[in-house]
């Protein structure tokens, strides 16, 4: 028995692939949910212990175990560190996909569909200069447009935001570090500045590119960003301090001193950064550890109301497993509590047909369930969080990273 916390748990790996169906359902379906649910993780090889979490087997394809997305009909398996892998619709591994070989880097497990155009944004980042480059892609897959962002650094950077008329990019106190030998080379430092990038989404946007200086601090996902009314950019992320940060990176690598969870410790920010003025005004507007914020997605670099995410126990045991929504307009925070040893995975919006407000559509969870060594498919109203639908499975699917709901729809060809 290993103690190595991403191998136990709601983290051991499957050992096998297994196609079920016939599935017992508690309620009842919407219909409109024909299409596929597809999550990735890492799931190490049976008697491979990875250096680091994120260095193990993905649940799709190769490393790529970060996030799967589907963008012009194709099904693409991500991780920042590496290009994309193109799957099947059936899941099998196409390969790798440099975008016919205008990806002229990495690219991050975070790309944006603009709800507006259908192009699909994203970067690539490195430790070594060039540090970062900014790709848009129409809605066929065509990469157009590829530009190097001019003053970035080596800071980690997993995610970034979009909004109507910019590129919203974030460098936190978390830098590339030689010295770290886990096989993911980077670590808190605290000469790294921490600072947010505004870029015009304009032709000229790189020449327009500024800086912004922020608190110390580390933020894995944005939440949402958007302009408000007054043209400022606001941006909203769980983000974490040195010591939360400190805490998931030792879960991350199973040394000492961890987390019980890959995330116990994190405060949701909020940025509202003035472009006249050059001013950024920064708050923490939620304390519950929190991750894997999710929104109706056709809301993504707009004003949005309601923001989704997976809450977990703290470092003392306090709070519990849930799925959280909060509502931007009034303030409170409900959640969807998902009992003792369930871990909820990310909560992926899905829109009710004929839906007219923003939380009309369905949030679609994966449980792993410890007790019943089982995982179960919540589906709930995300208007009031209850529960509509169980899909009983027959295994426990492993707790882990990103999914995405992908409709029949979008591969033309295939509705059924
Ligand atoms: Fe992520």
């Amino acid at each position: 028995m290993t103690s190595t916390p991403y191998l136990t748990g709601h983290y051991t790996p499957a050992v096998d692939e297994i196609t079920a169906t016939g599935l017992t359902v508690e309620g009842s379906l919407p219909p409109e949910l024909s299409g596929r649910l597809i999550r990735n993780s890492h799931n190490p090889k049976p008697g491979v212990t990875p250096t680091h979490w994120f260095k193990g087997s993905g649940l799709t394809a190769s490393t790529a175990g970060t996030h799967v997305i589907e963008h012009g009909g194709r099904l693409l398996a991500l991780c920042e560190a590496n290009v994309p892998y193109e799957l099947t619709r059936d899941l099998d591994t196409v390969g790798a996909y440099d975008f016919g070989g205008r990806l002229r880097s990495a690219m991050t497990a975070h790309p944006k569909t603009d709800p507006v155009t259908g192009e699909l944004h994203f970067f690539g980042s490195s430790p070594f200069p060039p540090y970062l480059r900014y790709y848009v892609a129409d809605p066929k897959g065509t990469i157009t447009r590829s530009v190097e962002v001019p003053g970035a650094t080596a800071s980690l950077k997993h995610d970034f935001a979009l909004t109507r008329h910019h590129v919203v990019f974030v460098e936190g106190t978390v830098a590339f570090d030689p010295g770290e030998h886990s096989g993911i080379p980077y670590a808190w430092n605290d000469a790294q500045p921490a600072r947010i990038g505004v870029m015009p989404r304009s032709a000229d946007g790189a020449a327009r590119m500024r800086w912004f200086p922020i608190e110390p601090g580390s933020m894995l996902h944005a939440a949402n960003a958007y302009e408000d009314d007054r043209g400022r950019i606001v941006l909203e992320g769980p983000t974490v301090d040195r010591e939360g940060f400190q805490l998931s990176w030792n879960w991350w690598v199973g040394a000492p001193g961890r987390g019980t969870e890959p995330n116990t410790r994190s405060y949701t920010r909020r940025w509202v950064i003035d472009l006249a003025s050059g001013s950024v005004n920064e708050e923490i507007i939620d304390d519950l550890a929190v991750e894997f914020p999710t929104l109706n997605e056709d809301f993504l670099g707009a004003e949005h109301r309601y923001q989704y995410a997976v809450s977990f126990p703290d470092q003392n045991g306090l709070g519990g497993y849930g799925v959280v929504k909060y509502d931007r307009a009034t303030g409170a925070r409900s959640i969807h509590e998902a009992g003792d040893a369930r871990l909820p995975s990310e909560a992926v919006f899905v829109p009710a047909a004929g839906g007219t407000r923003e939380d009309d559509g369905y949030l679609l969870t994966v449980v792993s369930d410890l007790k019943q060594d089982a995982s179960q498919l919540l589906v709930l109203d995300a208007s009031g969080l209850d529960r509509i639908a169980t899909v009983h499975l027959p295994r426990r699917v492993t707790a882990g990273i990103h999914g995405s709901w992908i409709p029949d729809t979008a591969f033309g060809d295939d509705v059924h």
